[in-house]
């Protein structure tokens, strides 16, 4: 055990994860308080699974241990392969910037030991949502999609790639923005970043539910609004400073974050006309 808690320790952690022995990862998220609040279908049993953007493998696991036969764990390897945003009001991205990156290269590391400690057969490859295509992917009975869109420069793409590999439903948890999902739930207003933040939109509930439709996906369950709270392994921010910014979309998300965690949606869906 000794040896799995060293193990641990060598890795840059996303997702707190509970491992054997008593061991948890210190991740910079924490989204064992939220998993039951996600619109699950009533069985994963026997389906073949398939995990986009998996990182330490969190969700991985947790399609295993609802009765998935088979999970595919998809993530980009490299970061530099990754659709960021080009980091312009920094003058694009510096080599410390470059490194830090690769430290974490998609969760490589963690995945490995967090599979081989849970015993996962999980099996995790390197490819793009972009990519996923069905005559190279085979079809998915189920597909999770968790906190990627809002990295992604054309989200509708994305889950037009993964409706493409689904034959039976997709769950979707993503990044929303809590105050223009509660001022106007009904229209679909996305935030563009896109410069110098490792996202490029932040939708309301309404724009991420429009994305869905707009992929072809019609939607089965939501759970509007949740917040995923932060890890043991996320450095604290002051709280203060994010006070004196509250007039600032920066400082809102901060204190919403420090205070509760990050605002999410989810929603199951089914390929239009299925
Ligand atoms: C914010 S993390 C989310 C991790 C996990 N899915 C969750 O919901 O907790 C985003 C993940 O997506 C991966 N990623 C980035 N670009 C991707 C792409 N084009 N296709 C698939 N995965 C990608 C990253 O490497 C990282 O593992």
């Amino acid at each position: 055990m000794e040896a799995l808690e060293q193990r641990v320790a060598t890795c840059d952690w996303y997702h707190t994860i509970e491992l054997p022995g008593g061991i948890v990862t210190p991740g910079f998220y924490d989204c064992r308080p939220v998993v039951d609040r996600l619109p699950w279908p009533s069985s994963l049993q026997g389906l073949r699974v398939l995990d986009v953007g998996t990182w330490d493998g969190f969700w991985a696991y947790e399609l295993e241990r609802r009765g998935a036969a088979e999970v595919v764990a998809i993530d980009v390897f490299d970061p530099a392969r990754w659709d960021w945003p080009p980091y312009i009001d920094q003058g694009g991205r510096s080599e410390e910037h470059e490194r830090s990156l690769k430290k974490f290269a998609g969760g490589s590391r963690g995945f490995a030991v967090a599979a081989e400690a849970l015993g996962s057969r999980a099996q995790r490859q390197d490819v793009s949502v972009y990519e996923l295509d069905p005559d190279v992917h085979g079809r998915y009975d189920f597909v999770f999609l968790g906190s990627l869109l809002l990295h992604l420069r054309d989200p509708v793409e994305a889950l037009r790639r993964v409706r493409s590999v689904c034959s039976g439903e997709v769950l979707i948890s993503d990044v929303v923005e809590a105050i223009p999902s509660l001022l106007r739930p009904r229209t679909p207003i996305a935030r563009l970043e896109g410069t110098d933040r490792p996202w490029w939109w932040q939708p309301n509930v309404a724009a991420l539910r429009r994305m869905v439709r707009s992929a072809g996906l019609e939607v089965v369950a939501t759970n509007p609004l949740y917040l995923v709270p932060r890890g043991a392994g996320r450095p604290v921010g002051s709280l203060r400073r994010a006070w004196r910014q509250l007039l600032t979309t920066r400082g809102r998300e901060e204190l919403i974050f420090l205070a509760r965690g990050t605002p999410h949606s989810a929603i199951r869906a089914r390929p239009a006309g299925t």
